[in-house]
C-alpha cells in the first residue's frame, strides 16, 4: 500500500481539485482485474478488492471473474443459502469479522458481496450465493454481515443491484416488473443493507430493469439509492457491465471494473467536452471513489494477522448452525452404539461450495467419512460425475445398508447442476441418486438422507425416508459439521430461508422463467415464495421457515405494548420461549404480520423480524421485537411510498410460515391520506372508503337519490347483500341516468368532493 509521505490520509476534496479532466475520467475505471487506479502525482494509492462472500478469492496471478484461475489457499465458509438458514444475525457477525480480519491480513480493501438477490425461482443457477426468497431475512442477514466486515475497516459491496435473479442472459436481459413488486420484494433487502448495514459500496447488476441497464439506470443508482435512501455508497459495475460510460456516470455509476490499460476514460472526456455529461457528475463519482480509497487507507491495519486454524474451527461451527433438519421420525440423533453405513460419494468428497466467481481455493474439504472413520461402513454408491446408476455400486450400497442398524445416504446436486452463468434445467436430483435412495430406504427403513446443494430439489422418495437433513453448501468443514449434527453433538437449529415446492411447476415464476428474447416478466408480482404458496394454500414439501430440532420449544405470553397505534409509533412485542425438551437447543423465533382486511392485494402473512435464542432444557427467555410502520405497510403506487391502510393487523409468532404458535391483534391507523380524484366513474363503494367521500356520500345513503334500488321486498332472500353490492358498484355518473341527480347536481357534487 502506497502511503503519503507524512502518513496522513489524503483529503479527497483537495485531491479532486487538483485532478485534470483526463485523470478524473481515467480514475473511474479499474487498473486491472482487482485494483483501483493510483494517481501517483497526487499520492493516491491503488487499493485491492476481491471476490467473497463466503471466503476470500484473492488472485495474485492472472485475474478472472469466473473462478478459473488460482486464488490463494484459504478457508471456505458456508455459502449464503446455508447461512440464511441459520436465521441468526450472530452467525453473520462472526463470519463478517473473520473475513474482515483476513482482508486486513491480506491487504484487501473491499470484499465483493454479500449477494442479496431474491430467490424468485429454484432454478436460478446462482441461488447458492443468495440468501432467501424473503427480503426481510435477506436484508437483515446481509446487514449484520456488512456491519461486521466494515467494523474491521473493510468495505462490503452489496450485489447485484438489482433484479439479477437468473443466469440466463444475465449480461444482456431485462427484468421487467411493476413498481410495487420492485420496491416491496426486490429492493427491500438492498434498502436494509444500505440504511441499516451502511454498506460502503454496491455492485450494479449486468441486466436491465424495465429496459434500462442497471449500469446506467438513474432510477436505481440516483433517485432510489441516493435521493430516497440517502446513501453515499459508491457504485461499482459488475465485471464488464458497462455499456455507455458517460451515460453511466450521469446516472450515478462510479467505478467501472475491471477496467485495465484500455480503459482510459476517453469516452468520458469527450462527453464532458461535448457538453453531454456535466463535469459535476464526474466529480461526484471521483469523490466517492477517492473517499473509499481514503477510508481504506485510514482503516488499514498493516500488522493484522490471520489464524486459519481458528477460521476452520469457525467454519465447522457455522456450518452446524446452518443445517436444516427437515424431517425426523425419531431416528436422529444417531446413537454411539448403533452400527451405521455411510452411503454415497458425497460422504467422502462433499459438495460444499458453488462454481463461479465465489469459488474459494481450499487445501482440503472435510468429508463426513474422514471424521467418522472406521466407526462406519462406507459404500460409494454412485459416481458424482454421472447420472446413471452403476449396478455394482448400487448393490454394494444396498448390502451395506442391510448390514447396519442405520443407513445415512449422502446425496445432493452435483457441481455441474448449479453454477454461476447457467440456470438449472430442472429441480431434480440425478436419476442414479433417486434410484439409490429408493433402493436403500426399501432395504433399511432406518435411513437418513443428507442433502447437499444450494437450492431446493424434488424429493420423490420423501415418504420413504424417515429423516432428512439438508446441509446446503456448508463450506469446507461441512462433513465435520454433518457428523456433529447426526450424532447430536450439535442440535440442528437451521430453518428454511426458502420454500421447497413439490415440483418446479408449482413455483410462481414457472411460466415466466427465464423469459423469452431477453425479457423476463415478473408476472407473479409480489407473490414470490411463501407469499404465493401460502396464499394458494398449496401443498409443498417444506414451507418457508421450517426446521426441526432434537428438542421442542413452547411459545407463551405474547404481549404488545399498545393495542392500537398510528403508523408513526413503534410497537414493542414480547414473547416467552421455553425449551421444553431434554437437550439444549436454539429456537428460530419468527415474527410475521398479517393484514386482516385490505383493499390492496396482500400475502397471507409476511416475515417482519426474527431472533435466534439459545436455551438450556427447561430454560425460558423473553424475546423482544420492535416494529415500525414498515411492518404494516405495502408499497402504494398512488403515493409512491410505503403506506399503511388503517385496520386490524395480527402479530404472529411461528416456527415457520405455516406453524404459527401465538398471535395477537392490534389496530393500526395509517396517517397518510392518499390523493383521491373523484370522477363520474368513481363508485359509491370507493367513495365510502375515503373519509371525505364517506362524510358526503354517507349522508346521501338511503335518501331519494339512492331510491332506485330500493326494491328489496320483491327480491327474495339474500337481497340485502345483493342490494349492498349493487349500491357499492354504482358509479356517480349513473345517478344521472337513474334520474336521481341532475347533470348540474352531479357536477357540483364532484367539485365539492375534489375540493
Ligand atoms: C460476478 C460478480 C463478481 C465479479 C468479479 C462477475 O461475473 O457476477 O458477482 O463479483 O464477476 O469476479
Amino acid at each position: 500500500m502506497v502511503k503519503r509521505k507524512d502518513d496522513c490520509p489524503m483529503n479527497p476534496q483537495e485531491v479532486l481539485k487538483q485532478m485534470t479532466l483526463e485523470e478524473k475520467a481515467a480514475f473511474c475505471s479499474g487498473r486491472d482485474f482487482w485494483r483501483t487506479k493510483a494517481v501517483e502525482r497526487l499520492q493516491v494509492p491503488s487499493v485491492m478488492m476481491c471476490d467473497g462472500p463466503h471466503g476470500l478469492r484473492k488472485q495474485e496471478g492472472e485475474g478472472d471473474h469466473l473462478g478459473i484461475n488460482k486464488s490463494i489457499e484459504t478457508v471456505c465458509y458456508p455459502s449464503a443459502a446455508a447461512l440464511a438458514s441459520s436465521f441468526d444475525r450472530q452467525v453473520m457477525t462472526e463470519l463478517g469479522e473473520a473475513l474482515g480480519q483476513e482482508c486486513q491480513a491480506e491487504n484487501v480493501a473491499m470484499l465483493l458481496g454479500p449477494g442479496l438477490n431474491i430467490k424468485r425461482s429454484p432454478l436460478c443457477g446462482r441461488n447458492f450465493e443468495y440468501f432467501s426468497e424473503d427480503p426481510c431475512l435477506a436484508g437483515e442477514m446481509a446487514a449484520a454481515y456488512v456491519q461486521a466486515l466494515q467494523s474491521k475497516g473493510i468495505a462490503a459491496c452489496a450485489k447485484h443491484f438489482a433484479c439479477n435473479d437468473q443466469e440466463t442472459l444475465r449480461m444482456s436481459g431485462s427484468s421487467n416488473l411493476d413498481e410495487r413488486t420492485l420496491r416491496e420484494i426486490y429492493l427491500s433487502a438492498f434498502e436494509t443493507v444500505v440504511k441499516k448495514g451502511k454498506t460502503r459500496s454496491l455492485m450494479c447488476a449486468y441486466n436491465a430493469v424495465n429496459g434500462t441497464f442497471c449500469a446506467e439506470n438513474k432510477l436505481l443508482l440516483s433517485d432510489i439509492l441516493r435521493d430516497d435512501w440517502g446513501s453515499d455508497a459508491f457504485v461499482v459495475t459488475d465485471w464488464g457491465a458497462v455499456k455507455d460510460r458517460a451515460k453511466g456516470i450521469a446516472a450515478g455509476l462510479d467505478l467501472e471494473m475491471p477496467g485495465g490499460p484500455n480503459a482510459t476514460g476517453e469516452e468520458i472526456v469527450q462527453a464532458v467536452q461535448a457538453g453531454t455529461l456535466a463535469e459535476a457528475d464526474l466529480d461526484k463519482a471521483v469523490l466517492r471513489i477517492l473517499t473509499f480509497v481514503r477510508d481504506s487507507m485510514e482503516q488499514r491495519q498493516p500488522d493484522a494477522e490471520i489464524d486459519r486454524t481458528e477460521c476452520r474451527k469457525l467454519a465447522r461451527r457455522l456450518a452446524g448452525e446452518c443445517a436444516v433438519l427437515m424431517k425426523n421420525e425419531g431416528i436422529l440423533p444417531l446413537k454411539e452404539n448403533q452400527s451405521v453405513a455411510f452411503i454415497g460419494e458425497f460422504a467422502e468428497k462433499p459438495r460444499y461450495q458453488g462454481a463461479g466467481s465465489s469459488h474459494i481455493n481450499v487445501p482440503h474439504a472435510v468429508g463426513a467419512l474422514e471424521i467418522a472413520g472406521d466407526s462406519v461402513l462406507y459404500a460409494r454408491a454412485y459416481d458424482a460425475h454421472s447420472e446413471t446408476t452403476d449396478p455394482a455400486l448400487l448393490t454394494e450400497a444396498v448390502e451395506a445398508a442391510k448390514k447396519c442398524d442405520v443407513a445415512v445416504i449422502f446425496a445432493g446436486l452435483p457441481e455441474a447442476f448449479e453454477t454461476e452463468g447457467a440456470d438449472r434445467e430442472h429441480m431434480r436430483l440425478p436419476d442414479n441418486q433417486n434410484e439409490l435412495i429408493t433402493a436403500v430406504t426399501a432395504a433399511n427403513p432406518h435411513t437418513v438422507v443428507v442433502l447437499h446443494g444450494g437450492s431446493p430439489m424434488e424429493l420423490p422418495w420423501l415418504s420413504q425416508a424417515p429423516a432428512v437433513l439438508c446441509v446446503y453448501l456448508g463450506g469446507e468443514q461441512v462433513g465435520a459439521a454433518t457428523v456433529d449434527l447426526l450424532y447430536g453433538h450439535v442440535n440442528p437449529s437451521g430453518h428454511l430461508a426458502e420454500t421447497w415446492p413439490i415440483r418446479v411447476q408449482d413455483n410462481p415464476s414457472y411460466l415466466n422463467f427465464p423469459g423469452e428474447e431477453g425479457v423476463v416478466t415478473y408476472a407473479e408480482g409480489i407473490y414470490v415464495g411463501y407469499r404465493y404458496y401460502d396464499k394458494k394454500e398449496m401443498p409443498v414439501n417444506f414451507c418457508f421457515g421450517h426446521g426441526l430440532s432434537y428438542t421442542h420449544f413452547d411459545y407463551s405470553n405474547l404481549q404488545v405494548d399498545k393495542e392500537s397505534l398510528t403508523d408513526q409509533e413503534t410497537l414493542t412485542v414480547t414473547v416467552d420461549v421455553t425449551n421444553t425438551g431434554a437437550c439444549p437447543g436454539k429456537a428460530a423465533v419468527q415474527l410475521y404480520v398479517r393484514d386482516r382486511e385490505s383493499t390492496a392485494r396482500r400475502p397471507v402473512r409476511e416475515l417482519r423480524d426474527f431472533a435466534k435464542v439459545d436455551l438450556q432444557p427447561g430454560e425460558c427467555k423473553t424475546v423482544t421485537f420492535t416494529l415500525d410502520k414498515r411492518a404494516f405497510a405495502y408499497w402504494e403506487t398512488k403515493c409512491h411510498d410505503f403506506y399503511v391502510e388503517s385496520g386490524e393487523f395480527v402479530i404472529e409468532i411461528g416456527e415457520s410460515s405455516r406453524d404459527i404458535r401465538a398471535s395477537r391483534a392490534v389496530q393500526v391507523e395509517g396517517t397518510t391520506l392518499l390523493s383521491f380524484t373523484v370522477t363520474e366513474t368513481t363508485t359509491i363503494g370507493q367513495l365510502l372508503k375515503h373519509p371525505k367521500g364517506k362524510a358526503i356520500i354517507g349522508g346521501m345513503m338511503g335518501s331519494s337519490a339512492m331510491a332506485h334500488v330500493d326494491q328489496s321486498d320483491s327480491m327474495g332472500e339474500g337481497s340485502e347483500r345483493m342490494m349492498q353490492g349493487m349500491m357499492m358498484g354504482i358509479p356517480l355518473g349513473a345517478l344521472v341516468s337513474y334520474g336521481r341527480l341532475t347533470p348540474e347536481q352531479l357536477k357540483g357534487l364532484i367539485a365539492s368532493l375534489n375540493e
